[in-house]
């Protein structure tokens, strides 16, 4: 078991932001990745239809040897998250992602963070409940921010149009006395320079990279779980295959990389 594949999953391939950290953490370990690129965008989608998508995922990356699963995509984290955990408890660990950024945060003693995602899981509610229940004392305020996935897909950087877009959202008064700004969306960490200038770089700005990639290795020291064979074969999946798909990947993730389709929804 301890040389198969960790499993991630994402509604499409944004979560190769989270497949990177864990490759920078964990370089001895092989990734197997599945990125719903049929279904995308999951942050307009119900919470039923993402447990639904979520559950067929998992069984597909588990039916590829997957030793553990990661929830890469905060809309699937803050809608699918509890109900995986409790469906698979006999068969595998699952780690979402909002969690160890949460436990993360707690550990910061801020008066005030802002957060930022998609619609689905701002209107969730997770991240804010979350730290409420183990930092009553923290106040939160949390924006959807939706524009920002296609703006970062589309490549639009340090221009005027991010910049315009970026400001609009995280100038409102409400976001003024943060001291730090949970970015709660697989797309936004490569943008976490520009965000992070909007506060004239006065904030922590947090993403799901390193704490969740952290928590993955504890786990996978304390369960004796760590690839020792020396060998690593990585495989990319997504549920509907265009060259875009292709040319966004390559923007999250630095090393090589090949997606192949893997049609599981017929
Ligand atoms: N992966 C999604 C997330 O982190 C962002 C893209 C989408 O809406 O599907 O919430």
């Amino acid at each position: 078991m301890k040389n198969q594949p960790i499993g991630i999953f994402d509604s499409g391939v944004g979560g190769l932001t989270l497949a990177q950290s864990v490759r920078q953490i964990l370089p001895g370990e092989s990734i197997i990745y599945f990125g719903d690129t049929a279904h995308l965008p999951y942050g307009d989608k119900s919470a039923g239809a993402i447990q639904y998508y979520s559950r067929k995922i998992t069984e597909f990356l588990l039916g590829h040897g997957a030793k553990v699963i990661l929830v890469a995509c905060n809309s699937a984290s803050a809608s699918a998250f509890d109900v995986l955990k409790e469906e698979y408890r006999d068969r595998t660990e699952i780690i979402d992602v909002i969690g160890p950024v949460v436990d993360y945060l707690c550990t910061r003693d801020y008066a005030k963070v802002g957060v930022i995602g998609t619609k689905r899981t701002i209107e969730s509610g997770s991240y804010e409940s979350r730290i409420k229940a183990k930092s009553p004392g923290t106040d939160v305020f949390s924006l959807a921010t939706p524009l920002l996935v296609p703006m970062i897909e589309e490549g639009f950087v340090f221009d005027d149009i991010s910049n315009a877009i970026i400001r609009t959202y995280l100038s409102r008064g409400s976001f003024a006395d943060i001291q730090a700004l949970v970015l709660a969306c697989t797309h936004y960490p490569i943008r976490k320079n520009q965000i992070s200038k909007i506060f004239d770089f006065g904030i922590e700005i947090i993403d799901s990279g390193k704490p969740v990639s952290a928590i993955l290795k504890e786990y996978l020291e304390t369960n004796i779980l760590l690839n020792d064979s020396g060998k690593k074969d990585d495989r990319f999946f997504v549920s509907d295959y265009t060259p875009y798909f292709e040319k966004v990947a390559r923007m999250f993730f630095d090393g090589e990389i090949n997606l192949k389709k893997a049609d599981i929804w017929k």
